[in-house]
């Protein structure tokens, strides 16, 4: 077990009265999990923090051991069940401090510690960094409130808003600094865009395709220049197209797949060229899509699920570059539009949520070897016209789309469950949802379920 610092805590604590005295082991970035079935966390909570964890800890008579999770601040202490068993893993995020002598921690799960008379250091055990232990908190609103606009974290860190639509379709754009937390509006673009797609390039340029300025769908596409702040136009798609999907492949070129043309959805796909600036139209997918969603796979392939064709997609499909052919892979237990798409650590691809005549609870993990689907757990709300975002643990972040609660929640991919967050200041639907360079989400815009639009911004 490389990567576990073990050290002692004394935890004093006179909250009611004094409740005596712990010692704890603590492990960073290690989880306790159950493993046998008498085996179970009697108390999940919410902590404002590690120390505050502890205490729930020292406060219960038969508290052995406690994990948290600083990524959403669950607390999770355990019994000191008979021949409990569990087993320590590596989690990044994760705490677990286990109580000194070892009672509850039978075999088979070892853990290495040096049960030596500690050193009596007076409780600071919550050397955790506050910054790691994640809430929501409303940073400063946009300048423009928007849906249907795109959201691109920069090298530099700063995060590029551009479009959308507000009432009007909106060419402005503006730009989030996370160390002031403020925005501030730069250039406009060239068009004025909503359900256009944002793609970072290789060298850094932020290139914006298509999408729909209020009279129609577009052909045309631009690039952002962070270091000069500068908008270019760059070379026209070959047909027009709004609410489709861009992918960056593993070259640097971006495919475009589907949309709207507003006059029919599209099976149409093209490629991106930042060497030249020019879109080659490339074979059609199998089936016509909007509102799909897609990922690029590990062996450079694109794969591309579900969407709308007058009726929500069940079908999906893989996209290989250096044969420029699509082929169909197995159908999703569910169809689904605006749904959300994630690729986990472990190689498998979430999708979650969405709209087949109504929002979807239901989420499947797609497992490209093997190209099966498996329903996993539901999330708590129905969500569609949410966000997703893979967070630094490995958890999965949906945020809004959610009509009875502005709760977000949290996939956890060794579980399969769902956890709801704290709430956001907003529901929001059509938002953005951005990683910041330093692992904190921010959330941006959209619009609300009495049909708002939102300038709100939040990081979690
Ligand atoms: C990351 O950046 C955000 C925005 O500046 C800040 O609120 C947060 O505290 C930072 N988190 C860490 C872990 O430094
Ligand atoms: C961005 O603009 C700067 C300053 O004009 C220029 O030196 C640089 O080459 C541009 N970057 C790209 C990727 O076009
Ligand atoms: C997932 O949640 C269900 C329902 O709350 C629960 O019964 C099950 O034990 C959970 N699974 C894991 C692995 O935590």
């Amino acid at each position: 077990m490389r990567n576990i610092i073990v050290f002692f805590i004394i935890i004093t604590q006179s909250i009611s009265q004094d409740v005596g005295t712990l010692l704890l082991t603590k492990l960073n970035n290690i989880q306790y999990q159950c493993t046998d079935p008498g085996c179970s966390s009697s108390t999940t909570t919410l902590a404002l923090n590690l120390r505050a964890c502890e205490i729930a800890c020292l406060v219960n008579i038969n508290c052995r051991t406690l994990t948290f999770d600083q990524s959403n601040n669950q607390c999770e202490l355990f019994t000191d069940i008979p021949n409990q068993y569990g087993s320590l893993i590596s989690q990044t995020d994760f705490i677990t401090l286990t109580v000194i002598d070892n009672r509850k921690l039978s075999s088979p799960m070892t853990i290495s510690t040096t049960a030596s008379a500690p050193t009596t250091a007076p409780l600071s055990s919550t050397t955790t960094t506050a910054a790691a232990i994640r809430v929501w908190s409303a940073t400063d609103p946009m300048n423009t409130m928007r849906n249907y606009h795109t959201a691109s974290t920069l090298t530099n860190g700063k995060v590029l808003v551009t479009g959308g639509y507000n009432g009007g379709v909106l060419n402005s754009a503006e730009l989030y600094d996370p160390s002031t937390g403020t925005w501030t509006t730069i250039n406009a673009m060239s068009t004025f865009r909503k359900f256009h797609t944002a793609t970072m390039l290789t060298n850094g340029n932020i290139l914006i395709s298509g999408g729909n300025d209020g009279n129609g769908f577009l052909t045309s596409a631009e690039l952002y220049n962070s270091s000069s702040g500068t908008w270019t136009t760059t070379g026209d798609m070959e047909i027009v197209r709004g609410a489709h999907i861009a992918v960056m492949l593993t070259n640097g070129k971006v495919l475009v797949s589907g949309g709207d043309s507003g006059n029919g959805f599209l099976n149409n796909a093209a490629l991106y060229d930042p060497s030249t600036g020019i879109w080659t139209a490339v074979s059609p997918m199998n089936a016509e899509r909007v509102s799909h969603v897609a990922c690029i796979l590990t062996n450079n392939n694109v794969f591309v699920a579900g969407g709308y064709d007058y009726v929500s997609l069940a079908s999906t499909e893989i996209y290989n570059p250096a044969t420029d052919i699509w082929t169909n892979t197995a159908n999703m237990n569910f169809a689904r539009q605006t749904a959300t798409i994630s690729v986990l650590s472990n190689g498998k691809i979430l999708v979650a949520g969405g709209d087949d005549s109504g929002s979807l609870t239901t989420a499947e993990l797609y497992d490209p070897l093997y190209d099966t689907w498996t329903v996993t757990g539901s999330m708590n709300c129905a969500r569609s016209g949410h966000a997703a975002s893979v967070l630094p643990n490995g958890n999965v972040l949906v945020t809004g789309g959610c009509d009875s609660s502005n709760a977000a929640e949290f996939y956890n991919p060794s579980t399969g469950n769902w956890t709801m967050t704290g709430d956001m200041t907003d529901i929001r639907y059509y938002h953005t949802i951005s990683k910041l360079t330093n692992g904190t989400v921010l959330v941006a815009g959209g619009v609300s379920s009495s049909g708002s639009y939102l300038n709100s911004a939040e990081l979690y």
